[in-house]
């Protein structure tokens, strides 16, 4: 679709040149003599650009930007203005002019202008566009449970979302939804329009991570070959999620508890001390306390961080909610795979229901996938239903594993089982390190060699 600019200017040959220029770029041009015209035609009309001239034989342009402001925030408006009235022009900036072009004009420095006008209102209805689906994503109504636990949870986090608590600490079994609430908490807060980062601290190692959260200064490390930034500067205003907590390494524990305290840090290798208004969601799914028994987790940090805490229940406790959670589940793949797919069998509801659910929300999630992929009827079945773990092989079975006769490689073997038990564990290092029968640090140091470290995640 071509861009539509609407031209007001009494004077004919700049219209005429303006009309000229944009016609060679592919724009559909409406041009207006008098003030009144160019109203008219702004309030009736869609535009992508205005060319608004500052003088006009009947009304000024400020006038008519001025009351078109009022109703769109949005169409860039360029004030076309003598040289003598500059004055004028960083009036019509206050009034919601994107910028303003002196007459006589300069026509590539006009259409730079022009370009940077259209750019940035593209980039803005963009994020517009982008925080709208991410709000609909994540309202409140994604969380399902029906659970009075469930209820009194969604009560707490309602709260929190319109609190200013700069500190939330989610607690549950992995599956339980940590990391879906704390997009929930972002996304119906006032920090929405600011960034969500997230971050898994097992993910990578204690250096990287801590330039990853704090950021450095150039030259702090060998590899420092530039400032960068870390996440709490760049979500300044917005939220970070801090999934896997508890397996924070120590040093690091003592850094963070010190940013809770006093809401500034600094680059890794810099003097300079840097506040950040942050709103930090804690998530872990370990024994904390435990932890603090051991050693591995300092009560300190544990303090600050239960401010305000939500304790997600299991999904074993929530009474019928895994029923309700699988016939929705079921309704959304069935929809993604476009099979016909109407209801859930009584027998099925019954296993749903019987069955404890170790891997919580998640694994029942995945169970009705699969059970819509093998579903032959419109009804899911009892037989549809796959409980349990499935299709892993034992260890005795992976040493009698065959080899092709035309040979493996054997380097590729390590990384492809690598970059799966990363997959199945959702990213959780020492989850995927127990599947591979492992010590995390034996596996972190694997993953570096096939350079496996995942990159930060943002959005
Ligand atoms: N109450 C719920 N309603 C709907 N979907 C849910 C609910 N709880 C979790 N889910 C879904 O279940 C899956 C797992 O949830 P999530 O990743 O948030 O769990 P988690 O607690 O972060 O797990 P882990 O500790 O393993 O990281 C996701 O697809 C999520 O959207
Ligand atoms: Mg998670």
């Amino acid at each position: 679709m071509s861009i539509r600019v609407l031209i007001v200017e009494d004077e004919s040959l700049i219209r005429w040149s303006l009309r000229q220029k944009f016609e060679q770029l592919g724009f559909d041009v409406i041009e207006a003599e008098r003030g009144s015209e160019g109203s008219d035609l702004l309030a009736h009309k869609q535009f992508d650009l205005v060319m608004l001239d500052h003088k006009l034989p009947d009304v000024t342009g400020l006038d008519i930007l001025r009351t078109f402001r009022q109703r769109d925030h949005d169409t860039p408006v360029i004030m076309m203005t003598a040289y003598s009235r500059i004055e004028d022009a960083v009036e019509a900036i206050k009034l919601g002019a994107f910028d303003y072009v002196p007459k006589p004009f300069q026509m590539d420095l006009l259409l730079r202008t022009v370009d940077k006008a259209l750019e940035t209102t593209r980039l803005r209805r963009e994020v517009r566009e982008l925080r709208r689906h991410m709000e609909h994503q994540y309202g409140f109504d994604r969380v399902i449970g029906d659970h009075s636990s469930m209820k009194q949870m969604m009560d707490v986090v309602k709260g929190v979302c319109m609190s200013s608590a700069t500190t939330v600490f989610l607690r549950g079994d992995t599956g339980t939804g940590k990391d879906l609430l704390a997009r929930v908490i972002h996304y119906n807060s006032e920090r929405a329009p600011r960034p969500f980062m997230n971050i898994t601290c097992t993910a990578i190692s204690e250096a990287l991570l801590e330039s990853e959260l704090f950021g450095h200064e150039r030259g702090a490390f060998t590899d420092a070959r530039t400032q960068k930034k870390g996440l709490f500067e760049l979500a300044d205003g917005g939220t970070v999620f801090l999934d896997e907590v508890g397996d924070m390494p120590g040093a690091l524990q003592a850094k963070l508890l010190r940013f809770l305290e006093e809401r500034t840090f600094r680059r890794v290798g810099g003097t300079e001390e840097i506040h950040v208004n942050v709103r930090i969601i804690a998530a872990t799914n370990r024994d904390i306390e435990a932890a603090i028994q051991e050693g591995a987790f300092r009560s300190d940090l544990l303090f600050r961080l239960n401010v305000v805490t939500i304790d997600i229940p299991a999904l074993h406790q929530r009474g019928e909610d895994p029923a309700a959670l699988a016939r929705i589940f079921v309704h959304q793949f069935a929809t993604e795979f476009r099979k016909d797919i109407t209801s859930v069998s009584d027998a099925a509801i019954g296993k749903i229901l019987n069955y404890g659910w170790p891997g919580n929300v998640r694994e029942l999630r995945n169970v009705c996938e699969r059970a819509v992929l093998l579903c032959k009827s419109n009804v899911i079945e009892e037989e549809d239903i796959v409980l349990g773990n499935m299709g892993v092989p034992q260890p005795a079975d992976v040493g009698n594993m065959p080899i092709p006769a035309e040979g493996l490689d054997f380097d590729q073997l390590e990384k492809g089982l690598l970059e799966q038990a990363m997959a199945q564990s959702g990213g959780n290092q020492t989850k995927a390190a127990k599947l591979l029968n492992m010590s995390r640090d034996t596996f972190r140091y694997r993953l570096e060699k096939f350079d496996l470290i995942p990159k930060r995640r943002g959005d």
